[in-house]
């Protein structure tokens, strides 16, 4: 097997070590080329360089793979419940009983804020964007935990207990947003329930007097175990580089929920159903939205379809497509949007532009139909990824930390600008 590679530039060769992940992938170690040659890589978008070594989550996009610590997606989201999968993540290891109880508990304590942080909350026009007030409150939280903002290095029991007190405040950070443009004061979590529960309970519950039932719980615990972890995407790779510059946590996150605001990225869910309401408005035909995407003039794109990594399918979206059916007939939804997606989702996969460029749906094409369902605002829909994708930047930075060979994110860049200049004087130009 191949350790090392040869590259030969302007005549003269290079050896460059390969270093092989346990699933067998290939990577060129780079890190002496440009110190060897004077040349560095360029790729835009990342999209052929790895940015760390890591032991957290697999992803093959050709076969449509992904696993959390070696166990398939597909097995998570049937057995284990959104707090197993959060302990696996950062552990690497599934919790014994006794493990998943102390986590719950310690979670479930932190679900709470310090009063300067709901009356923060309480300042936002009830028009703002729930990601602007995730990514702010994160930040905020700094002001409440000023041992967390001096101190650079953390040991695992510190790291441990910063992970499950953000868990918890997540929950209360976005539901008491949400209560507070509904006129309503916050709802108590309540440990007896799973995350999904009590967070959709804090959501809804109290003075609403709305029963979360169970059947509706156990599917949105499914949704944010999808969406927990997937490696090196755009707001995972963002907590991690902020992080290499020794940052807290809480600025670290605040920054990945920025990242993941973005269309292209999480944003996609609120997108979506933008798009299949529009497409509704405009009398349900699917053509004219399909000729839209495919016209390079137009910046429009099919929200929910593409992806970076996956090019057969991606293995999230076909779960909850199967979930949305259900979900919906659990909860005695009939939503027309599910038969627009669908509709358009076949007009799609049976389109040459689509299947040459192997764009499939992707997690957030059908994860908004079963956000409806359950009564979230469509511009929430984004805090949902955040819930869910929370452990997976957290474990993620948690490794990041830990791990010797980390330096601090300082990419290099092709110069294009102008050359050396001689200053004008003001008066001369
Ligand atoms: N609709 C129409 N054309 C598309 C789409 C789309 N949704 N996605 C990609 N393409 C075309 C693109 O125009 C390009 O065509 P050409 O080769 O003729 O120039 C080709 O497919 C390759 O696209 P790309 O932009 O180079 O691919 P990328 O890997 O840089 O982008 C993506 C990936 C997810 C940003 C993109 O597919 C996209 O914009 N999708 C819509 C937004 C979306 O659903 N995002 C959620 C991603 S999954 C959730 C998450 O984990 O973040």
């Amino acid at each position: 097997m191949t350790d090392v590679v040869k590259v030969e530039i302007e005549g003269k060769s290079y050896e460059l070590p390969v270093i092989t992940g346990s699933e067998g992938e290939k990577a060129i170690d780079i890190s002496t080329l440009r110190a060897s040659s004077g040349y560095i890589t360029l790729d835009n978008g990342f999209g052929n360089t790895g940015s760390c070594q890591s032991g957290i989550t697999f992803l093959n996009g050709e076969e449509g793979i992904l696993r959390y610590r070696g166990y398939p997606i597909e097995q998570l989201a049937k057995k284990s419940s959104f707090q197993e999968v959060a302990y696996l993540l950062l552990n690497g290891e599934l919790p014994s009983q006794a493990d998943l109880t102390s986590f719950k508990t310690k979670i479930t304590e932190n679900s709470i804020l310090p009063e300067g942080m709901f009356k923060m909350i309480e300042q936002f026009p009830s028009t703002t964007h729930p990601m602007g007030v995730a990514s702010s409150m994160f930040a905020a939280l700094t002001a409440f935990y000023p041992e967390y903002v001096t101190k650079t290095e953390l040991n695992s029991q510190e790291m441990n207990a910063l992970f499950c007190q953000l868990m918890g405040q997540a929950k209360v950070i976005i539901s008491q947003f949400y209560r507070k443009t509904q006129g309503l004061g916050p709802v108590a979590t309540n440990g007896e329930l799973s995350y999904a529960g009590d967070f959709l309970n804090m959501m809804f519950g109290g003075e609403t007097g709305k029963e979360v039932s169970q059947a509706v719980s156990d599917a949105f615990d499914v949704l944010l175990t999808l969406h927990a972890d997937h490696e090196q995407n755009c707001s995972a790779s963002t907590v991690r580089v902020v992080g290499t510059s020794k940052v807290n946590l809480f600025a670290s996150v605040s920054a990945g929920i920025n990242a993941l605001w973005g269309q292209s990225h999480g944003g996609a869910n609120q997108a979506v159903l933008e798009m299949l309401e529009a497409i509704q408005q405009d009398g349900g035909g699917y053509q004219k939205f399909i000729n839209k995407a495919k016209d390079k003039n137009d910046p429009f794109r099919l929200m929910g379809f593409g992806h970076r990594v996956y090019k057969k399918f991606d293995p999230r979206a076909t779960i909850i497509k199967e979930a949305c059916d259900t979900v919906l007939e659990q909860l005695g939804v009939s939503d027309p949007l599910l038969d627009i997606a669908k509709g358009l989702e076949e007009v799609a996969l049976n389109d040459s532009y689509f299947v040459d460029r192997q764009l499939y749906p992707n997690v957030d094409f059908y994860s908004g139909i079963i956000y409806r369902a359950l009564g979230i605002p469509t511009n929430m829909f984004t805090c949902m990824f955040v819930l869910g994708r929370l452990p997976g930047w957290m474990s993620q930075w948690v490794e990041m930390r830990q791990d010797s060979a980390t330096k601090i994110a300082r990419p290099r860049q092709v110069y294009t600008g102008a050359t050396t200049r001689d200053y004008t004087d003001l008066s001369k130009r």
